[in-house]
């Protein structure tokens, strides 16, 4: 069901079984597969296509060229940059079915993907973390870490704003003033 306040471009194929939500704008030569859910209030960007199984929650922002597999869960407010590459299978042959072998993948709520990355599947990555521009992220990802490189490596923390954290145990952002607490090499917003 396409929700009547949604937006779709006549280039965009939605098939019938699929689910978009209220005010999502879905831009040209889109394909949401049957049985794909949308959440409300996202922007599929040009070239994007979710598979029948993919879940993406409300607010995602999928930029031009992201494909979201059978497999991937992408909680709500997750910005996949352009050319964004998920997987969902680990060691695949062209010539032997491996559609058993599909490994989730799960991207915690506010988190970033930069543009060009790559997640390797069976991961998480948690909520608010940052993965750099054409990062490849093998390992899950803690909830606010900032991840670069090939392979991806924490490099610290960042706030739920999209800035860096200055190290610490009690790490406050300088623009806008959330404050964390790190304990055990994971951070959580103070309460
Ligand atoms: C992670 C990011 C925010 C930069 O973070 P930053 O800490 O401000 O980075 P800086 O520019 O201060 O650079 C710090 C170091 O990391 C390196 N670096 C920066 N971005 C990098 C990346 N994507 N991959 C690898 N190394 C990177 C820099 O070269 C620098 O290295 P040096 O200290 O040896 O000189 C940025 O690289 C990024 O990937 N942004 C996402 C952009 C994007 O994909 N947008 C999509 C919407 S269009
Ligand atoms: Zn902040």
């Amino acid at each position: 069901m396409i929700a009547d306040s949604a937006s779709v471009h006549p280039s965009a194929v939605c098939d019938e079984g699929c689910r978009i939500g209220a005010h999502t704008r879905v831009w040209h030569f889109v394909h949401v597969a049957a049985g794909a859910s949308i959440g409300s209030g996202c922007v599929l960007g040009q070239g994007v296509y979710v598979a029948p199984t993919a879940r993406v929650g409300d607010g995602v922002r999928l930029q031009n060229n992201v494909s979201v597999y059978d497999g991937v869960t992408l909680e709500d407010d997750v910005f996949c940059g352009p050319s964004a590459v998920f997987t969902n299978v680990a060691r695949p042959r062209a010539h032997v079915s491996r559609k058993d072998a599909f490994e989730p993948t799960l991207v915690g709520r506010g988190a970033t993907l930069g543009a060009n990355c790559t997640i390797v599947c069976g991961v998480t990555i948690g909520r608010f973390a940052f993965v750099a521009a054409g990062a490849v992220v093998t390992r899950d990802v803690a909830n606010f870490a900032r991840v670069m490189g090939v392979p991806a490596r924490q490099v610290g923390w960042v706030c739920a704003c999209g800035e860096a954290l200055a190290s610490g145990d009690a790490p406050e952002c300088s623009v806008c003033g959330l404050r964390y607490v790190e304990r055990d090499g994971a951070i959580t917003e103070a309460t």
